[in-house]
């Protein structure tokens, strides 16, 4: 075959502008205000530095190394299967019907809660169930309620022309809101998000805490019914709730109050359940009078899980004996390595160290305060987070995140340590480095 004359479109713009000219020009409003991920860029500047020859240990990423953590085997084997089959075709806009009520048995067999696989919408990992959630409840200008920090919620207003109302949070309440946090803020909400266990900090709600949040929401919802306004919808992200730890029980709205049934929007993935974040299955459980709208939006949206992985997730879910296998090993190795970092972390501030963590209770995420705001390392003085991501960063080898990619405006010294790409070995040798960097502090 002869090739065409080939023709550059790279870097293609009309005459005489700019990209950005150019960009704000040709698309909407809402893309200038779109920022990219933060954590993204933290992560490219670790892998610069790598190429370098650079030894870092990374803990910035919330993702999984297949080199620490793999997908159960029974995923990958029924995968492959179905793949060799030829289960490539489309699948339905919503899901198989098999992983749905998948699904399904998984709520009631784990979570005591009864919903008909009609409820169940599934997509290519959490995203697109929280993209449409968004889409589906907000109108513009209507305002968002979530925690900070929290991950990407501000994104989510800014796609949907949305208000945020980002309500701080701090470690007296482990980094989640609270009933009364919220309580003066609801007017004109209607989407409250919340997610246990949380990231960026690995805490997850009690039942008291969860169960007074729902008490304001019923409330208000309803004194909004009485008026026939649009109630608060809670859109309740559990892609972390199999990764419980020590006496940490996984709750929900509608588990702590049956009344928040017609007001609850789950997400959720095997994403991290099943260190599968590449496989893209996710999934949102939504009151069914609510599930037409779904499907017309995500039929729309295309995005959808890939044929093959639905039907090894649908294997999988109904398999109670793999999933317990496959727990008792990579939720002991994920909570082997928080405890490590944490137990280190106490240490060190018993010898006097300014550095202290929140006991992980769920997630592949510890919250690590390190309190070294206007100290001075090499001539320098650390300002900001980012001045002390740095100094620990090039200081010790050690990337991470500060909570200001989750939201955060201020700088408080709070960290995000995240497990999923790091060895027992990476911990140990980090924690070495990082008290000897904290001991070059003047
Ligand atoms: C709280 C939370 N929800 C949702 C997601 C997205 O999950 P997925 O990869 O399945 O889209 C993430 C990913 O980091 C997350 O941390």
């Amino acid at each position: 075959m002869t090739s065409p004359p080939l023709i550059d479109c790279r870097d293609s713009l009309p005459s005489g502008e700019t990209p950005q000219a150019f960009a704000g020009r040709a698309l909407n409003e809402m893309t200038g205000r779109l920022g990219g991920s933060r954590i993204l860029h933290i992560a490219g500047q670790i892998k610069a530095m790598q190429a370098e020859g650079h030894d870092i240990a990374n803990f910035t990423v919330g993702d999984f190394s297949p080199k620490e953590f793999r997908v159960p085997e029974r995923l990958s084997a029924d995968f492959a299967a179905a793949l060799s089959r030829g289960e490539t075709n489309y699948p339905p806009a919503v899901g198989l019907p098999e992983v749905r009520q998948a699904v399904a048995n998984l709520y009631e067999r784990e979570l005591g809660l009864k919903y008909n696989p009609d409820s169940v919408i599934m997509g290519s990992g959490a995203r697109p169930p929280i993209y449409a959630t968004a889409a589906l409840v907000v109108e513009p200008g209507d305002r968002m309620l979530f925690g900070i920090p929290s991950w990407n919620n501000p994104y989510y207003v800014q796609i949907n022309s949305a208000q945020a109302v980002a309500v701080p949070t701090g470690p007296e309440s482990d980094f989640l809101l609270t009933a009364d946090t919220i309580a003066p803020h609801l007017d004109g909400v209607t989407l409250l998000c919340l997610n246990s266990p949380l990231n960026p900090c690995g805490t997850a709600f009690s039942e008291e805490q969860l169960g007074a949040i729902c008490d304001v929401v019923l409330t208000e919802n309803a004194t909004r019914a009485t008026k026939g306004e649009r109630p608060i919808m809670v859109m309740y992200d559990q892609v972390y709730w199999m990764l419980c730890f020590g006496d940490t029980k996984h709750h929900t709205p509608v588990s702590v109050r049956p009344e928040m049934a017609p007001y609850t929007i789950f997400v959720d993935a095997i994403s991290k359940s099943f260190a599968a974040t590449g496989l893209r299955v996710g999934w949102a459980v939504v009151p069914e009078a609510l599930a037409p709208s779904y499907k017309a939006l995500i039929g729309h949206m295309g995005a959808w899980a890939p044929r093959p992985a639905q039907v090894a997730t649908a294997l999988l879910l109904n398999d109670p004996d793999a999933i317990t296998a496959y727990h008792a090993t990579m939720k002991n190795d994920v909570e082997q390595r928080l405890r490590a970092l944490h137990d280190g972390f106490t240490a060190m501030g018993g010898r006097g160290l300014p550095v202290r963590s929140i006991a992980p209770q769920g997630a592949i995420y510890l919250s690590v305060h390190f309190d070294v705001l206007n100290r001075s390392w090499e001539g320098r003085t650390l300002s900001s987070d980012d001045d002390v991501r740095t100094f620990l960063l090039e200081g010790a080898g050690i990337g991470l995140v500060p909570f200001q990619a989750f939201g955060l405006t201020e700088d408080t010294g709070w960290m995000r340590f995240s497990v999923g790409a790091v060895s027992m070995d990476d911990i140990e040798a980090g924690l070495h480095r990082i008290e000897q960097s904290l001991c070059q502090l003047s």
